[in-house]
C-alpha cells in the first residue's frame, strides 16, 4: 500500500497536464499561423480557434479542481487541528527526549512547555522504554495502539493512568541527528475510565453484600425457627426436673435456683434470636418505658465478663437520675453489648492495658450514652464504611455489629456517631435518646 500522505495520493494531476498540453498546442498553432501567413486559411484559423477554446476550458477545469482540493484540505486541516488540540501529543527524538509538545499534553502534565522540551519522556512517564518502542513494529505515519498502561507523573508529583500510541516519523534523507523528531506519541488520560471501573467494582461489591445480607436474613429466620424447638424442649426438661426436685424434698432445694437461672438464659436466647430475625427483616418493634441505668446495670455482669476475657477494664458510669426513655430492653442491651465488645477488642491490643468507659449522662432533653476505649481508634477515612454491614478488619469478624447497632439506635430515634475519644484517645461511639420523665417512675 501507498504510505504517502493520504491527501497527496488523492491528487489527480490530469487536469493541469491537459491544460498545459492544449496551451502548448495552441501556442504552436498560433505561432505557425503567424510565421507562415500564407497558410492562414480558414480551416487552419478554425483549428487554432478550437485549440484556444480547449485551452481555456481545460484551464478552467484545472483551476476548479484545485479550488475543490484546497477546500478539502482546509476542512481536513481544521479537523486535524481540532483533533490535535484535544488529544495530548508529543514527539520524541531517537533517544527519547521530548522535541515538541502540544497544549493538551502540556496541560496533562501540568508543567511549562519550556521545562518539558529536551527532557526524557521517561521522566514524565514511569516504565516508558524508548528502546522497546524502536524495536516494535510501529509504522511510519500510523499511530499504533500499544497494549498496557503507563503511569504519568504531573509536575506536582501526583500520578495518573495513561495509555500511549506511537507512530514513527519518516526520516528525511541527510538528517538523522540526535535532535531529530523520530517518534510521534499520542497520550490518553485514563483517570476517568479507571474511576468508572472502580465505581463499577464498588457497586458490584455492594450488590454482593446485599445479597449476602439477604441470605443472612433468611438464615436468621430459619435459625430462629429451628432453634425454637430445642430451646423450648430444654426449658420443658428443666421444668420437669424442677418438679421432680420438689418431690425429693428440701435436700434438693439448693439445686433449684441455678436451674431457674438456666431457664432464664434459655428464654433470653430465644428472645435474642427472635429480635435478630426482626432486625434483619426490618420489622418494627414496640418501645416500652425503660430506665437506661437499670438496663445497663442488668447488663453489668455480661459486660464485665467480656472485659475480663481480654484483660480489659470495663468501667460503667450511668447517671440514674431522670434517665427514663422509651426503648426495647433486649435491643438496647444488644446494641450496648456490640459497642462494648468492639471497644474491648480494640483496647485489648493496647500494650499498657486496655480500658473501656461506658458513660450515661443527662443532656437537656436527651440522655446520652457513650462507649469509649483506648484502642487505635478509627481513621477518618473509615468512619463512613465501618457502619456498612459485612465490613470488618478482624480475621474472625462478621462485620455486622455496628450495622445492627446503628439500626437499633435509629429505631429508638437516635443517631450513632463515631469519633475520637477525648479522654481515652481511642474510639468513642455515642448516641442520645429522648428522655421521657414519666418513664422513670
Ligand atoms: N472501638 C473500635 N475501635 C476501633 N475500630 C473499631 C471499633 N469498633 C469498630 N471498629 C471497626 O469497625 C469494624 C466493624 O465493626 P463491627 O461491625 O462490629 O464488625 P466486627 O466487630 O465483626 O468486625 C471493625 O472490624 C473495626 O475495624
Ligand atoms: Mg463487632
Amino acid at each position: 500500500m501507498d504510505r504517502r500522505h493520504p491527501v497527496a495520493s488523492h491528487r489527480k494531476p490530469h487536469a493541469w497536464a491537459a491544460a498545459l498540453a492544449f496551451s502548448a498546442l495552441t501556442g504552436a498553432v498560433v505561432a505557425f499561423v503567424l510565421m507562415f501567413p500564407w497558410a492562414a486559411t480558414r480551416p487552419a484559423l478554425l483549428i487554432a480557434l478550437a485549440f484556444i477554446l480547449l485551452s481555456i476550458l481545460s484551464l478552467i477545469a484545472a483551476w476548479r479542481q484545485d479550488r475543490d482540493m484546497a477546500r478539502q484540505l482546509t476542512a481536513r486541516d481544521a479537523m486535524l487541528h481540532a483533533a490535535f488540540l484535544s488529544t495530548p501529543a508529543l514527539t520524541l527524538s531517537r533517544d527519547g527526549l521530548i522535541q515538541r509538545m502540544n497544549g493538551a499534553a502540556v496541560a496533562l502534565f501540568g508543567l511549562p512547555r519550556e521545562a518539558a522540551l529536551g527532557r526524557a519522556f521517561s521522566d514524565l512517564t514511569a516504565e516508558f522504554d524508548m528502546d522497546a518502542v524502536l524495536r516494535s513494529d510501529a509504522q511510519a505515519g500510523h499511530l499504533e495502539n500499544r497494549r498496557g498502561y503507563w503511569t504519568g507523573r504531573r509536575a506536582d508529583g501526583s500520578t495518573f493512568p495513561l495509555s500511549l500510541r506511537f507512530g514513527l516519523i519518516p526520516s528525511t534523507p541527510g538528517a538523522g541527528g540526535s535532535g531529530e523528531e523520530h517518534v510521534a506519541v499520542a497520550l490518553t488520560d485514563l483517570t476517568h475510565s479507571h474511576a468508572a471501573e472502580a465505581q463499577a467494582r464498588e457497586l458490584h461489591a455492594q450488590l454482593n453484600k446485599v445479597w449476602r445480607l439477604n441470605s443472612l436474613g433468611e438464615m436468621a429466620a430459619t435459625l430462629a425457627h429451628e432453634l425454637n424447638q430445642p430451646l423450648s424442649a430444654a426449658t420443658a426438661y428443666i421444668h420437669a426436673s424442677q418438679a421432680e426436685m420438689l418431690k425429693a424434698g428440701p435436700a434438693a432445694d439448693a439445686g433449684r435456683p441455678p436451674l431457674d437461672l438456666a431457664k432464664g438464659q434459655l428464654l433470653r436466647a430465644g428472645k435474642l434470636i427472635h429480635r435478630m430475625r426482626e432486625l434483619l427483616t426490618i420489622e418494627t418493634s414496640v418501645l416500652g418505658r425503660e430506665r437506661v441505668s437499670s438496663m445497663i446495670e442488668d447488663l453489668a455482669p455480661i459486660l464485665q465478663m467480656i472485659g475480663q476475657d481480654k484483660k480489659v477494664e470495663v468501667r460503667l458510669d450511668a447517671e440514674a437520675e431522670a434517665d427514663g426513655v422509651r426503648a426495647d430492653r433486649i435491643q438496647f442491651q444488644q446494641a450496648l453489648v456490640n459497642l462494648v465488645r468492639n471497644a474491648v477488642e480494640a483496647a485489648a491490643e493496647r500494650p499498657g492495658g486496655g480500658a473501656v468507659h461506658v458513660t450515661g449522662r443527662v443532656e437537656g432533653p436527651v440522655y446520652r450514652i457513650s462507649v469509649e476505649d483506648n484502642g487505635v481508634g478509627i481513621a477518618e477515612a473509615d468512619v463512613d464504611h465501618i457502619f456498612q454491614p459485612l465490613t470488618t478488619t478482624k480475621s474472625g469478624g462478621m462485620g455486622l455489629g455496628l450495622s445492627v447497632t446503628r439500626t437499633i439506635v435509629e429505631r429508638h430515634g437516635g443517631a450513632l456517631s463515631a469519633q475520637r475519644s477525648p479522654s481515652l484517645g481511642g474510639a468513642a461511639f455515642a448516641f442520645a435518646l429522648r428522655r421521657h420523665e414519666e418513664a422513670s417512675r
